[in-house]
């Protein structure tokens, strides 16, 4: 049986952290204090017009690869989950290899499932390592969802910020990612969106992100406690064996009910919302370093992955890191 583990994480975050304070210092009408009580975010980091997807994610991917021990030319599949790719086609993952010095014409790929994007591109990863066909995957999350904003309206426009995080995932005598699972109803699309696009060069329709806040955090708590419990019943194992949850970061309070759902405590949770910001398909890999490099999260310790996004999408992983 091939098993498939994590053999090393990266990530980048453009620029210097933007405060609430800072955002109201740029005529957004809000407040720290409202936008810390309702979502727990602080700060967020907007890259540079001329950053792309790509340049976040080729960071994030060279601090992935140094930390897995292993060279660019070693991996055999780039995924990159975007919903801001920097151009229409071609795919920010074949970007990324070129960026990366990658010259083994592995197979890359973009994945389009907005903030569950890259529990979607790890679990595909995964598949096609277990098939035996492939040997070490990059997938990578990465946004410029400052790009998608509406400015103009601050409930949405606080929300979120960019970055990128990576992971390296290989063969292993060990198992490794335990259990995943993957959910989509597209039913629910008018709740989360940018319903635009282009054609006759020209935006057709609202270039914009559009959401519904209140019926998005509902659904979220509701599918991201079912999907978490989904992985550990697929493996087995109980809720208690968990030692980090590393969920999608778009609101504390989500973050919270999640945890409360689950029974685990919030000294089990990695947080990075309040630095981050919801940085969509990045947040969850951001996190997952974040948690590696703090020290946080230990070789062998067990965790679960989980989000949820536009569409609607949802999944989760269980790993023995
Ligand atoms: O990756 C998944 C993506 N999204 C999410 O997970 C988001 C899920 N939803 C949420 O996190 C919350 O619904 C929000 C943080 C977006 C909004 O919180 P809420 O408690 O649902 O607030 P609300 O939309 O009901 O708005 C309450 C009030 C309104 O004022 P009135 O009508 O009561 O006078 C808004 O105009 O807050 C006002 N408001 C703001 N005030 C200051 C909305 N945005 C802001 C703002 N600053 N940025």
């Amino acid at each position: 049986m091939i098993h498939v583990r994590i053999a090393g994480t990266g990530s980048y975050l453009p620029g210097e952290p933007v405060s609430n304070d800072d955002l109201v210092a740029r005529g957004i009408d809000t407040s720290d204090e409202w936008v810390a009580a309702r979502t727990g975010i602080r700060a967020r980091h907007l890259a540079a017009a001329d950053v792309g997807a790509s340049d976040l994610a080729r960071v994030a991917s060279e601090r992935a690869i140094e930390a897995a021990g292993c060279d660019p030319d070693d991996i055999d599949l780039i995924i990159v989950a975007t919903s801001t790719p920097d151009y229409i086609f071609p795919s920010t993952a074949a970007l990324l290899q070129s960026k990366l010095g990658i010259r083994n014409s592995c197979a890359a790929f973009d994945v389009q499932a907005v903030c569950a994007g890259f529990i979607y591109g790890l679990t595909i990863a995964e598949k096609f390592i277990r098939s035996g066909s492939h040997k070490r995957a990059l997938v990578v999350g990465a946004e410029v969802f400052s790009r998608i904003l509406d400015w103009s309206d601050r409930s949405t426009c606080v929300l979120f910020g960019d970055g990128a995080g990576a992971v390296v995932l290989e063969t292993s005598d060990k198992p490794g990612i335990l259990a995943s699972a993957l959910h989509a109803d597209g039913s629910h699309h008018p709740i989360l969106c940018v319903a635009g696009s282009v054609a006759s060069g020209q935006v057709i329709g609202d270039p914009f992100l559009r959401m519904d806040g209140q019926a998005v955090f509902k659904f979220a708590v509701k599918v991201l406690g079912e999907v978490a419990s989904e992985v550990l019943d697929k493996a087995g194992v109980s809720a208690e064996s968990v030692d980090w949850l590393i969920p999608h970061q778009a609101n504390l309070r989500i973050i919270q009910a999640t945890a409360k759902r689950l029974g685990l405590s919030m000294d089990n949770v990695i947080t990075t919302v309040a630095r981050h910001g919801n940085t969509s398909a990045a947040s969850i890999p951001l996190a997952l370093d974040v948690a590696v490099r703090e020290g946080h999260l230990q070789r062998g310790q067990r965790i679960v992955l989980e989000g949820v996004g536009g569409g609607f999408t949802w999944g989760a992983a269980l790993i023995d890191f």
